[in-house]
């Protein structure tokens, strides 16, 4: 199976997380599109989903399942999302789309976090991929200094502006061996929005594809 066979699978595989009736928690980017795929299958026993970016709240439309405001849903039973790292604890890194900030807050509300994933994003260590920090656009040069001294080499992603108006920093070098400590770190620095470390709320389960069919792993 090629990459995007196995985020097809593995989508599919997480629709076996969702409930009959309930509202679904929806993540973004090219993985969770194939679960938002797999969802319209079964949007008829599905009340809606809770998403986390406009650009999934699109794809969702586009196929006729109904989108909530996450203040309207009082109880979501799982939340389905991509990563662009993941480690064997299932702490993750998040973010490569910039929708880092509404994922955490869904995945905060969530029972369930199903993180969804070709067996590409399965790493011993995190950080290889840059971290994403998503910053407040006035306070962008205090903040990069910060991310300096805890040992990164932020990069200002250039041209994008996340869906709550906020500049995005990938944090480059970074070996990550304590991510819970680094994450309430970063989060600490004024004018930090969010960063793209899970740890604190990692993944409840990982279903990875990988060429031997996909791996459950919790
Ligand atoms: C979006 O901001 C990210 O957190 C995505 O979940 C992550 O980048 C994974 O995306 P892909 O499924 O496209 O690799």
């Amino acid at each position: 199976m090629n990459q995007d066979e196995l985020k097809q699978a593995v989508g599919r595989a997480a629709l076996d997380y969702v409930p009959d009736n309930c509202i679904v928690g929806v993540g973004t980017g090219s993985t969770a599109n194939c679960f938002i795929d797999a969802l319209a299958t079964i949007k008829g026993r599905i009340q809606g989903a809770v998403s986390s970016s406009e650009a999934s709240v699109a794809r969702l439309k586009s196929h006729g399942i109904p989108v909530f405001e996450l203040n309207a849903v009082d109880h979501l039973p799982v939340y389905v999302d991509g990563a662009d790292e993941i480690n064997r604890q299932l702490q993750m890194i998040k973010g490569g789309g910039a929708a880092l900030t509404r994922e955490k807050i869904v995945a905060a509300v969530a029972e369930q976090f199903i993180c969804i994933a070709d067996e590409s994003k399965l790493v011993d260590v995190l950080g290889k991929f840059p971290l994403p920090v998503e910053v407040i656009p006035m306070a962008r040069s205090y903040v990069a200094r910060q991310l300096v001294k805890l040992g990164g080499h932020p990069a200002y992603r250039e041209g994008v502006i996340t869906d709550n108006g906020n500049i995005i920093l990938d944090v480059h070098g970074l070996q990550i061996s304590e991510a819970n400590k680094l994450e309430s770190q970063i989060n600490e620095i004024v004018g930090v929005v969010t960063n793209g470390l899970f740890a604190h709320r990692r993944a409840d389960v990982l279903l990875l594809g990988t060429s031997k069919g996909v791996q459950t792993l919790k």
